[in-house]
């Protein structure tokens, strides 16, 4: 069984490498070349294989996106410790809360099972738009008023296709994205579908360096390609990967960054808030929208999948006026609209203040499993030299660095030794963008929400093992 464990996970991780081949690339320009080959090859094996040809180049860089094994992985296996997927923890889903909430909406009404509308329930996104702003204006300690008309409101089936949509939108191939190094790989997933470049810049503990960015900037106008940057991708609150934070006054000056180097066009933020609510320490910060209220050049996604169930996947973004039509377009052309049912649901559970009251349950639950794998890893990994972490103040990951001679991917023995001894974790390497900071190879994502304590602990205890293991 365990042989099998780890001949799927080792077919999944050389898949992804295979096309982490683009991601490996560092210097500016070269994607462009890689996705020129691509076609190129597209094209060569048109002559040679009817199959082939009808494979659009999109096809091509949708391939490899390691979400669809990770997580088939951590369900399909029951008996290994998943530090890797992204779930939330099934002993907190709110069973009884959705099953009233049914109830009440469908005793009212049989609407919500009909097609809702391209722009999602308008009781809904009225509520997250005045949520939001309450949010901000406590969190900045102000009373500023809303100035995002409800238009700008979208709601998708999850913030996933929004993303996607975005990156859809605003890219053509070869232009660029900049992203923190390491960043969320689902959305540089995106991203590399449509063609486009992900390039990352260094963080520290506070998250990306508006230094850097603007250093990134810079070698971009100097080689000719500030006209391909379209976007800047931020994950503000407890990052996916790295648990880091950006503080106020860094979200601040990436918003002044983006406004000045606006030269050829627009240079959106996008702001992905998924893990806002799951904080366990210290005080909130207002969103890049409350220092950008007309959303000029901000926009906002997030999601009910960490703060409440991603089964239902609703998600929703507060999108600069001019990219409405846009996405309305895009989404037409989609679904023409999300599951109305969910969003019901979904408009239920705030009507009865249930979504308050889960949230403060789950961050009670998080914050002691946060301490659990925080506790192992002082407790197993402190005694080796030159493995790092540190504490986020919220989320569902915590970000490791291993000593440098330690490859955790499939070209080192580590990973291949963690699951053969019963632990999956995320190489930290995929989460590194195909451009720009170097990738560090020593690197691995640990995700806590699923597991109990005691597995936590469990889990730790296998690594360190895993580590001392293919030391000797
Ligand atoms: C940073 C981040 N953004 C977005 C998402 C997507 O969430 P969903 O599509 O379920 O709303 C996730 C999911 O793990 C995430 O970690």
């Amino acid at each position: 069984m365990q042989r099998l464990v780890s001949a799927m996970c080792l077919k999944m991780i050389f898949t992804v490498e295979t096309l982490a081949g683009l991601g490996i690339e560092k210097t500016i320009g070269r994607q462009q070349r890689k996705i020129d080959n691509v076609s190129d090859n597209i094209k060569s094996n048109n002559a040679q294989s009817p199959q082939v040809s009808s494979l659009s180049n999109r096809a091509t860089w949708a391939a490899g996106q390691p979400i669809d094994e990770l997580m088939g992985m951590a369900l399909a296996k029951p008996n290994i410790i998943s530090l890797a997927a992204g779930f939330v923890d099934n002993e907190t889903l709110p069973v009884e809360m959705t099953r009233h909430a049914v109830a009440d909406m469908l005793a009212e009404s049989p609407a919500p099972l009909q097609y809702g509308t391209n722009h999602g329930d308008p009781e809904l996104r009225e509520m997250l738009l005045s949520d939001s702003i309450a949010q901000d204006n406590a969190a900045a300690q102000t009373h500023q008023a809303c100035q995002t008309p409800l238009e700008q409101v979208l709601i998708t089936p999850g913030s996933n296709q929004l993303l996607y949509m975005v990156a859809d939108t605003l890219l053509d191939p070869g232009d660029i994205v900049i992203c923190a190094a390491p960043s969320y790989f689902v959305f540089m997933g995106a991203v590399k579908n449509v063609g486009g470049r992900t390039l990352g810049v260094t963080i520290d503990q506070q998250g990306m360096l508006p230094d850097a960015l603007e250093a990134a900037l810079q070698q971009l106008d100097d080689q000719g390609e500030l006209h391909q940057v379209k976007a800047i991708y931020t994950i503000p609150y407890y990052d996916n990967p790295t648990g880091t934070s950006l503080s106020s006054k860094r979200r601040q000056r990436i918003l002044e960054i983006a406004r000045k180097w606006s030269k050829y066009h627009k240079i959106y933020i996008i702001s992905d808030e998924a893990y806002r609510l799951l904080r366990y320490q210290g005080k909130d910060i207002p969103s890049i929208h409350h220092w950008d209220p007309h959303l000029e050049h901000s926009i906002i996604t997030s999601t009910f999948s960490k703060s409440y169930s991603p089964g239902i996947r609703v998600g929703w973004g507060y999108i600069p006026n001019e990219l409405v039509e846009p996405l309305i377009n895009h989404k037409s052309n989609l679904d023409f609209g999300s599951p109305f049912f969910t969003q019901r649901i979904m408009a239920n559970v705030l009507k009865r203040g249930d979504w308050n009251r889960h949230v403060t349950r789950l961050r009670k639950n998080y914050a002691v499993k946060q301490q659990a794998i925080l506790q192992a890893l002082d407790k197993y990994l402190e005694p080796i030299e030159n493995c790092h972490w540190y504490q986020p103040k919220g989320g569902l990951c915590v970000w490791l660095t291993l000593p440098d001679d330690i490859d955790t991917g499939p070209a080192g023995t580590l990973l291949s030794t963690t699951i053969d001894a019963g632990l999956l974790y995320v190489p930290g390497q995929y989460c590194f963008p195909v451009e720009g900071q170097r990738v560090n190879r020593s690197t691995i994502r640990l995700t806590f929400g699923v597991q109990s304590a005691a597995s936590i602990d469990q889990g730790i205890a296998i690594l360190a093992e895993s580590i001392a293991k293919i030391r000797t």
